[in-house]
């Protein structure tokens, strides 16, 4: 399937279209929190931190320093412009080539990002070589082996489809973490409050604040749409909308 490049398009859209609530965003820092090793302040390194949703909240939290690293330049530029913070610098890099040294973090946040990865074992290597001995990787991704069932599915079934090809399956990859010397801590399911009703979901999907939508026909989009208006005008009491997804949590022993 077609590499998405972020700096055509979804770096216009993105952070409007995928703001996270402030009370989503404390939600996700306190389980990050739980999984993250217990000292303070840690070094966290935040991979493929697009436009820096997370990443300041991640310095308020662990204390830092928190680097993002993040391979297109106008998602970064973007991140450097609304996603400041005294403990929070931005790199140009990739999860196959990230510009820290040996052994320079304690926690790596990858929220998102493993199925723009090509080459996962390099990247396993790679978070395997940045983390300290007892340092935490926490990656946030959908497995096509344990798939949640998503609002939008039932607007997009295109979606499903196209999630169930570009995302990876869960026992392969932790087969390959486990050769980069990555073991398994836990997976937990989480629940994310994307919208407080359908209505602002519908607004915000409108957005297409997603590298999947450049993956859907126009006639798909415009068909998923048309259902998701009509559900909209159906919707006689609004309620939140919410998502299941996966934390996968890895572990480098300590030695
Ligand atoms: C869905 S966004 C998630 C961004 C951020 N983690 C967040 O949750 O807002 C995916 C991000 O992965 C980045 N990305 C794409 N390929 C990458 C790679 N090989 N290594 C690291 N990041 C990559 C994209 O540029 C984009 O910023």
């Amino acid at each position: 399937m077609r590499e998405v490049d972020y700096d055509d398009r979804q770096h216009r859209v993105y952070a409007r279209a995928r703001a996270v609530p402030p009370e989503t965003l404390t939600e996700w820092v306190h389980v990050f929190a739980r999984y993250a090793p217990p000292q303070r302040p840690l070094t966290v390194l935040d991979l493929g931190s697009g436009t820096g949703r997370f990443t300041p909240s991640l310095a308020d939290e662990f204390g830092g320093p928190v680097w993002g690293v993040e391979p297109f330049d106008r998602m970064r530029a973007l991140a450097e412009e609304h996603a400041t913070h005294p403990a929070v610098t931005y790199l140009d890099g990739s999860a196959t080539a990230v510009p820290l040294p040996d052994e320079s973090c304690d926690l790596v946040l990858v929220f998102l990002v493993l199925h723009h990865v090509r080459d996962h074992a390099a990247a396993a290597r790679e978070i395997r070589r940045v983390l300290r001995p007892g340092g935490r990787a926490l990656i946030r991704s959908l497995f096509p082996d344990r798939m949640p069932e998503l609002p939008w599915y039932s607007y997009f079934p295109g979606i499903r489809l196209i999630d169930e090809q570009v995302f990876p399956r869960l026992d392969p990859l932790l087969e390959t973490f486990d050769e980069a010397g990555l073991r398994l801590v836990t997976v937990e399911r989480v629940q994310e409050r994307l919208a407080t009703s359908l209505a602002d979901y519908a607004d915000r999907l409108k957005l297409r604040g997603s590298s999947t939508f450049e993956r859907l026909t126009e006639d798909e989009i415009t068909e998923g749409f048309t259902a998701l208006d009509a559900a909209v005008r159906a919707e006689r009491r609004p309620g939140p909308v919410e998502e299941d997804s996966d934390l996968l949590v890895l572990e480098r022993p300590a030695n």
